[in-house]
């Protein structure tokens, strides 16, 4: 059976309401009715003019985070009500920017899992290990606790909604990837976790991004690894012409 891959553009902070409108128009117009799950995730402030953009498309609208409650004093925060309401699908968790800049726990980001699941909405939770981290032999520790953690109280029934994202912080941004090997060892031993929290099947459905520096030259033998079953996308998702080739790998 030919896989379906699942594949995400992170616009992180970047891009006016009119430029976000104008990548998805043009990613719409490249990308057509491609056989693998698309998602884009623009800023908050172009979630509403990209929905319209998107509308009749087949590519998802994600959000890059949302807050841990769904309303009250919260200032500065952005609801997964408010999210919905704009007809956002997907939500990117526990970045590692946001792990690391704004100092989001576990504990926080497993809250915000919950009530996106809770909500309806598909998270997806960012895993990975510093490059510290990597050097001092945690690399399994970190990753481990990272996806126990985040998953913690999430039903069997509700996990075929999460995606688990693998982003190694030193591949973010840097250029570096992770060779497609040792990518790929980390998603096998992900998978090893799930398998001891919710049993073998579950453990083979679920989808694991890789994220970390893919570009349209690399994405191809990611992909091929038997455990990489889609990519999260940064600095190459912000222009078709890098984000298209990621998408249509195959051809
Ligand atoms: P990058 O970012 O593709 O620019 O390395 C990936 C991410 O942070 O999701």
């Amino acid at each position: 059976m030919m896989r379906k891959y699942y594949i995400a553009g992170n616009w992180k902070m970047h891009k006016t309401v009119s430029e976000s409108v104008a990548l998805a128009k043009e990613l719409a117009k490249e990308l057509g009715p491609c056989g693998e799950r698309v998602m884009v995730a623009p800023a908050f402030t172009a979630l509403s003019a990209v929905a319209e953009a998107l509308k009749g498309t087949n590519i998802v609208l994600g959000a890059q985070n949302m807050g841990p409650d769904l309303q009250g004093a919260h200032t500065g925060e952005v609801s997964p009500l408010m999210l919905k309401d704009l007809g956002v699908v997907a939500v990117i968790l526990g970045h590692s920017e946001r792990r690391h800049s704004y100092l989001e726990t576990d504990a926080l980001i497993n809250k915000k899992v919950l009530l996106a699941l809770a909500q309806g909405l598909e998270p997806i939770l960012c895993v990975g290990e510093t490059l510290e981290e990597r050097e001092a032999g945690k690399l399994e520790a970190v990753v481990g606790t990272q996806v126990r953690e985040g998953l913690k109280g999430v039903a069997a029934s509700d996990l075929a909604r999460v995606t688990i994202a693998y982003e190694p912080v030193w591949a973010i941004g840097t250029g570096k990837t992770a060779t497609p090997e040792d990518a790929d060892a980390v998603h096998a031993y992900i998978r090893v976790v799930l398998e001891s929290l919710y049993g073998k099947p579950a453990a083979k459905a679920m989808c694991i991004q890789y994220g970390g520096s893919v570009k349209p030259d690399n994405a191809a033998e990611l992909m091929a690894k038997p455990n990489i079953d889609g990519a999260l996308v940064g600095g190459a998702a912000l222009k078709a012409e890098t984000f298209g080739p990621i998408v249509k790998f195959r051809s």
